[in-house]
């Protein structure tokens, strides 16, 4: 069987931080205004009065200290709580391709390809700018790339979804060299007017370089021992958004039209779920989970994962095995597990085995197993 390696990996991040202290803020000028419009109202008994947001809940319930963001004034705005983008023309490149375009190119110059031996372009993210042309299609046309290109979405577990879609198409010879994109433009999707989950998210883009063995050009290569996906619904993380939207005349501000959750039962129900799913993943590939050398895994919250990573070992790990990028990044969603597989491996040797696995809306889970050739 054709082996098939990752042999590089790229990273943008965008140019502006905001720290939990400015969130909360903001987010606390936002209450105040939003409690001084409603007094009479709120006094009467009609409209619930705003409750504060704390640096120290944020810290505390998730880990997160800052996250990156690709506009942050219109974030910060109170009266606005939300990111400022200009409409690009048709003739420019979108927003989202052009985060793509440079977080590949940065995979792609760790893989020594150019972009004319790519073959096949899936822009994969929690989130699409628009319904079509694909923006994998407008990425695969900046890189000068051949083949096809097509975008997919399966929320957080998009990027994992797409390595397992680039990897049976490098094997069964569709493809020969697969450029896997994840722009992650949560700020779009982030209710920042709502205290429970306005911390949660960041923006970033990631990307990966997946192809045959035999062709491959990079001395660093990471063998695909095997991929692992699964789904299972749930209204526990939802976002309405969508193309019927106009039709049903409902509000497209709505509090439904972005991201919601009920944040403790996804804690409860996803923790069993992504560490039996990594469990049953490793032993179809006759592996302990001792013997990963490490986990790269999503990045929704400190907690979780230290809860995954007990059930699996049976022992608190440190970031030595699972690193956690998350107190820099927030919750990127489907990046998340590729930024701490881009950041932290290079101090793996030959021979070394290692775990990406994500999980989130869907519910969905999925997993990658590696092993540095
Ligand atoms: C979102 C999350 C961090 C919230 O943490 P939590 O410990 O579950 O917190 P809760 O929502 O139960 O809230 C606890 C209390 O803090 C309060 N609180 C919520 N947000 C707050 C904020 N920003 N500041 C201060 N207090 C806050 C709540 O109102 C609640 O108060 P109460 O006990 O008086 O009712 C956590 O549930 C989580 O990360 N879940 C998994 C999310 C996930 O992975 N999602 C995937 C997304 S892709």
């Amino acid at each position: 069987m054709t082996r098939v390696v990752i042999t590089g990996t790229g990273l943008y991040r965008p140019p502006h931080v905001i720290t939990n202290a400015e969130l909360v803020e903001a987010f606390n000028a936002y209450a105040a205004l939003q409690n001084e419009k409603n007094a009479a109202r709120i006094a009467a008994g009609e409209v619930e009065a705003m409750v504060s947001s704390s640096v120290e809940f944020i810290e505390k319930a998730s880990g997160i200290k800052q996250r990156y963001v690709i506009e942050k004034d219109g974030v910060l705005d109170p009266t606005r709580m939300k990111p400022r983008f200009a409409p690009r023309p048709d003739e420019h490149l979108s927003l989202m391709a052009e985060i793509g375009v440079a977080a590949a190119r940065d995979a792609l110059a760790a893989a020594g390809r150019r972009g004319d031996e790519v073959d096949a372009v899936l822009c994969a993210a929690a989130n699409m700018q628009r319904a079509y042309p694909a923006m994998a299609i407008e990425i695969q046309q900046a890189l000068g790339a051949g083949g096809y290109g097509f975008d997919m979405n399966v929320a957080c577990s998009s990027a994992t979804f797409a390595i397992e879609q680039a990897v049976n198409a490098v094997r069964a010879g569709t493809a020969r060299c697969v450029l896997v994109v994840n722009p992650e433009i949560t700020s779009a999707h982030l209710e920042w007017r709502d205290r429970d989950c306005h911390f949660i998210f960041g923006d970033v883009c990631t990307a990966i370089v997946i192809e045959r063995d035999d062709t491959a050009v990079a001395a660093e290569r990471w063998e695909v021992l095997g991929t692992k996906l699964a789904t299972q619904f749930s209204n526990n993380i939802r976002n309405n958004a969508g193309f019927l939207n106009r039709c049903e005349d409902t509000d497209a501000d709505a509090r439904d039209k972005t991201f919601r959750q009920e944040g403790r039962k996804v804690f409860k129900e996803v923790v069993p779920l992504a560490a039996a799913h990594i469990e049953g993943h490793l032993a179809a590939l006759g592996m302990e989970s001792t013997q990963v050398r490490r986990y790269w895994l999503h990045q929704a919250n400190l907690g979780m994962n230290q809860l995954v990573m007990r059930k699996l070992i049976g022992a608190e790990v440190d970031g030595d095995v699972a690193p956690l990028i998350l107190d820099e990044y927030a919750n990127t969603a489907s990046a998340g597990s590729i930024i701490a597989f881009h950041a932290h491996r290079a101090d793996l040797v030959p021979g070394d085995r290692g775990l990406i696995c994500s999980f989130g809306a869907g519910y969905s889970v999925g997993s990658v197993a590696v092993r540095r050739v």
